[in-house]
């Protein structure tokens, strides 16, 4: 039986509850199965473990060709092989691409559009929490391009084949896996490459998650004309590498309380497969419901700050 709403909405709130395996548990004993994707193209990005590998996983037990997107072809080959272990007949790839590299996610793009008559799900997985302040050898930090700049400029460069992979019933569909760390700040733009004050690699991580939630909503509305939709999701807290070497201490205090990696991608595998969030657009999720975006209304990004991110990101790939 679902959770009655206002119980989900108490666990959400209390964010430990909520955000832990307990909220997953909960929620869960009431969702239906998925249904099978076969036949869907899906891209994944951050795909050599953790929850981009969970959501391979998921996705190719439902039927659907999995193009799993990682930075080390040895560590993606090995993730593809667990999939293929669970899944014999899966249809499931390893593609290179830095996903922090402008030039390497326009090589990637360009090699997709060569070989792909149509793409119809793309997964914003991969992320970063770097200890200290990192470059990319374009001079973008590194929490900004990996979580910002490369996921703007992936869905921009796949969108010939994103829009030939919608249907009138069965829209193509981006996800960018944000954060409930994104909760912590209101939309920032005056440094967004960190470069004065002292570096913290959260609150850089936390910025730069909230702009994957306001992009979300961006790219909606850019490619609603194309019939393709873009939703943003959080995935609770998981146990994943990330998490026991980026927070080892979170790691250690909430051991038990963490979900596991299928656990935390399993909205992240709805998004893609459920017919419901394929009829909106521009909404954040976390277990299977669209959840607010701010915890206070004051928090409301101004439509000047909203139209200054996708100027920012323009002019940054531009360069
Ligand atoms: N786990 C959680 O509780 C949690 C909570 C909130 C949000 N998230 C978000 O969920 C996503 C996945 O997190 P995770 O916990 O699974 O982290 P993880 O275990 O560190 O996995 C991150 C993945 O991203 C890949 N990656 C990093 N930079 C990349 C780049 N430039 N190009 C291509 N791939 C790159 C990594 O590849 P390598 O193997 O090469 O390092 C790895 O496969 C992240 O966006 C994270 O912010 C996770």
């Amino acid at each position: 039986m679902p959770l009655p709403r206002l119980v989900d909405t108490a666990l959400d709130r209390l964010v430990v509850p909520g955000w832990s395996r307990l909220g997953y548990v909960a929620r869960s004993a009431g969702w239906r199965a998925l249904p099978a994707v076969d036949g869907r193209t899906v891209i994944v990005t951050g795909a050599s473990g953790g929850l981009g590998a969970a959501t391979a996983l998921g996705l190719a037990g439902l039927g659907a060709r999995v193009e799993m997107v990682v930075r080390d072809r040895g560590r993606g080959e090995q993730a593809r092989d667990a999939v293929l272990a669970e899944h014999p007949g899966a249809s499931v790839e390893v593609a290179v691409c830095d996903v922090s590299s402008l030039a390497d996610v326009r090589r990637y793009a360009a090699e997709v559009r060569d070989r792909e008559a149509a793409v119809h799900g793309l997964v914003h997985n991969a992320g970063v929490l770097p200890a200290e302040r990192t470059e990319t050898a374009e001079g973008h930090e590194l929490t900004f391009a990996t979580h910002v700049l490369g996921p703007f400029l992936l869905t921009r460069e796949l969108r010939p084949v994103l829009r030939a992979g919608s249907g009138p019933t069965t829209p193509s569909r981006v996800v960018l896996v944000s954060s409930g760390g994104m909760y912590t700040t209101p939309l920032r733009l005056e440094d967004p490459e960190s470069r004065t004050g002292t570096f913290s690699g959260g609150a850089a991580y936390a910025r730069t998650k909230r702009m994957q939630v306001v992009l979300a909503e961006l790219l909606a509305d850019d490619l609603a004309g194309d019939g393709v939709v873009v939703h943003s999701m959080h995935p609770g807290w998981a146990d994943t590498p990330g998490v026991a070497s980026s927070l080892p201490g979170f790691h250690r205090l909430t051991g038990p309380l963490l979900r596991t990696p299928a656990q935390g991608a399993d909205t992240v595998v709805w998004l893609q497969a459920a017919a419901e969030p394929g009829h909106s657009t521009g909404l954040f999720w976390h277990d299977r419901a669209p959840r607010p975006t701010h915890r206070l209304r004051r928090g409301d990004e101004t439509p000047q700050a909203r139209a200054a991110l996708w100027t920012l990101c323009v002019d940054a790939v531009a360069s």
